[in-house]
């Protein structure tokens, strides 16, 4: 048996830890158990390894011991070496041998791993594309100075992952990432972290900046590499094209016309860009099957018109594509790097966090100093069906929690996705976000075709596509049908997750839809919860009609009365 654990260090210039921190566990080419850093100590985006390693290894009952290899990336600064890795493990407090600990020589190769080797394909072109990975060349002291890792073309087959070529990695060159990041913050995003709202913000533009361009013609970014006024290089792109938007714009909660039109000028030249890479390699290859990892393959409006627009037969998104998934990118890296055959385990999940037992709920509950009451119905499936068809908000929790950004039914705000002020309520009294983000669907894999254009995708299990929704099926279905038409659904098929499957197959019995609103089970700026604690305590402070743990359900003494 073989058992390899991922994780990553990044640390910025001044040596403080980067974000999304977490550990995975390979097991004989099987993923067994993965989480990332912030849902354990709630820090949104947290660095490190620390809780998610001892909480992999406890919920595995696993020792360092146990565990053949150690393998380690990191970003920002030049790839590691034994003896930095080594200073780094021993700060962390880890008892780790030099022997046992594996070093992943580049962010992206981790990133193009976590794609790869989770696909079901035997060869395939691997697209990393992110805001910045390692250093490449140059020895600036600041880091934009250097050629970066920002846009790599590798190569997988079989056990290897080759890497096939590079696109922005001049010293003081910007990539789709980090174009995607200079809008985001000249937009008055206050974080790079917020540019999935700025790709729901473009959906509302009309296309009256078509003319301007971010990119040229050979895929170079017009925007000047400036870390000191990045709102200045965005506004100097476009001034240079004989058009000035201003400074920096100032709040995001009411966008202007002119915000909407910016950010649909961002997503169009970052699709246009892809969808121009996609169909070079496949041209150049022969390869029509594409695995995709990186912060960018977030953007799921993107990511679909690679399949719709390009040549593309097959496309492969990890369910973690973010920094997140560099822990399970290196794990599977160095699970396969002394490999010269691939083990088929097939990711037919990413419920990759451990349940929790009766007990633990019942401790939680018994904690708590809400005033509330809980019971438990002789179907939680037909309950939660049932509240949400009466037009009442649930926060569902069961099971193992998803690996990665999105809520796919076992930590998820469940709501009903026919009334349109189910979207207005969940933003306004549940979450506590901005009114224009959209809410997503999860719809009956079986019954995908009655709703949404097209075939359902593999990527979709994931909620890493967005799909036109039937022009006769939105009137039907307002609270998730977003601006332009469209939906980042979730398909759900009984085998992938059984109970969220009998929810909405009830919800369909009693109402005729097949599909109900899923969004994460989080408030606005914390990490999704993970614990029964943290479930109970997110229930306290919002909105909730009921809270639901397993086979237990809870709702306040009040509402319970009724
Ligand atoms: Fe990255």
């Amino acid at each position: 048996m073989t058992r390899v654990v991922g994780m990553s260090v990044g640390r910025n210039r001044r040596g403080r830890p980067i974000q999304d921190g977490g550990a995975a566990i390979v097991e004989d080419g099987e993923i067994i158990v993965a989480i990332s850093e912030e849902r354990l100590n709630r820090d949104k985006y947290s660095p490190g390894f620390a809780a998610a390693l001892e909480y992999c290894l406890d919920s595995e009952d696993l020792s360092v011991s146990d565990i053949d290899a150690f393998v380690f990336s990191n970003c920002l600064g030049y790839p590691l070496t034994p003896d930095l890795l080594d200073r780094h493990v021993e700060e962390s407090g880890l008892d780790i041998p030099q022997s046992k600990q594996v070093i992943c020589d580049s962010h992206h190769r981790s990133h193009a791993a976590s794609a790869f080797f989770t696909s079901t394909f035997d060869e395939a072109l691997i697209f990393s594309i992110d805001n910045t990975g390692n250093v490449l060349r140059g020895d600036y002291g600041r880091h934009h100075l250097n050629g970066l890792e920002r846009t790599s073309i590798f190569y997988g087959d079989g056990t290897e992952v080759q890497l096939d070529g590079r696109y922005h990695d001049e010293c003081s060159e910007l990539g789709l990432g980090a174009a995607y990041k200079y809008v985001t913050l000249y937009l008055g995003f206050k974080s790079y972290k917020d540019a999935g709202k700025v790709m729901g913000l473009a959906a509302y533009g009309d296309g009256d900046l078509a003319e301007y361009r971010l990119f040229d013609d050979d895929w170079n970014c017009l925007i000047e590499s400036n870390p000191y006024d990045r709102a200045g290089a965005v506004r100097q792109c476009l001034v240079d094209q004989g058009f000035d938007p201003g400074p920096r714009k100032q709040g995001t909660d009411s966008p202007s016309s002119l915000q909407k039109e910016i950010a649909w000028l961002l997503q169009r030249e970052l699709e246009r860009v892809l969808i121009e890479m996609v169909q070079h390699h496949v041209k150049r290859t022969g390869c029509q099957t594409l695995c995709y990892a990186g912060g960018v393959a977030l953007n799921c409006v993107a990511n679909t018109k690679l399949l719709t627009e390009t040549p593309l037969k097959r496309l492969h998104i990890p369910p973690a594509p973010g920094d997140y998934g560099q822990c399970l990118g290196n794990a599977l890296y160095g699970y396969y790097i002394h490999r010269e055959n691939r083990d088929w385990t097939k990711l037919t999940h990413t419920y990759l966090g451990r349940p929790y037992s009766d007990e633990e709920i019942e401790a939680a509950l018994h904690q708590t100093s809400a005033d509330i009451v809980s019971w438990q119905p002789e179907s939680v499936e037909r309950f939660v069906a049932e509240a949400i068809a009466d037009g009442d908000i649930v926060g569902h929790f069961a099971g193992g929690s998803e690996f990665g950004p999105r809520a796919l039914g076992n930590r998820s705000i469940l709501g009903d996705p026919r009334q349109k002020d189910t979207r207005d309520y969940v933003n306004a009294s549940v979450k506590f976000r901005e009114s224009y983000r959209p809410f997503a669907p999860t719809v009956l894999k079986e019954r995908y075709t009655e709703y949404f254009e097209g075939k359902p995708r593999p990527s979709s299990k994931f909620m890493l596509l967005a799909q036109p929704i039937k022009a006769e099926k939105q009137d039907e279905i307002p609270a998730v049908v977003h601006a332009n038409g469209t939906a980042r659904l979730q398909t759900v098929s009984s085998d992938g997750n059984p109970r969220f499957h009998a929810i909405i197959s009830e919800f369909d019995r009693l109402t005729g839809t097949p599909l109900v609103l899923n969004t994460s089970f989080n408030l606005s700026g914390e990490p999704i919860v993970e614990t029964p604690s943290d479930a109970l305590s997110t229930f306290r402070r919002s909105g909730l009609d009921y809270l639901v743990l397993n086979e237990y359900v809870i709702s306040d003494r009040d509402n319970g009365d009724d």
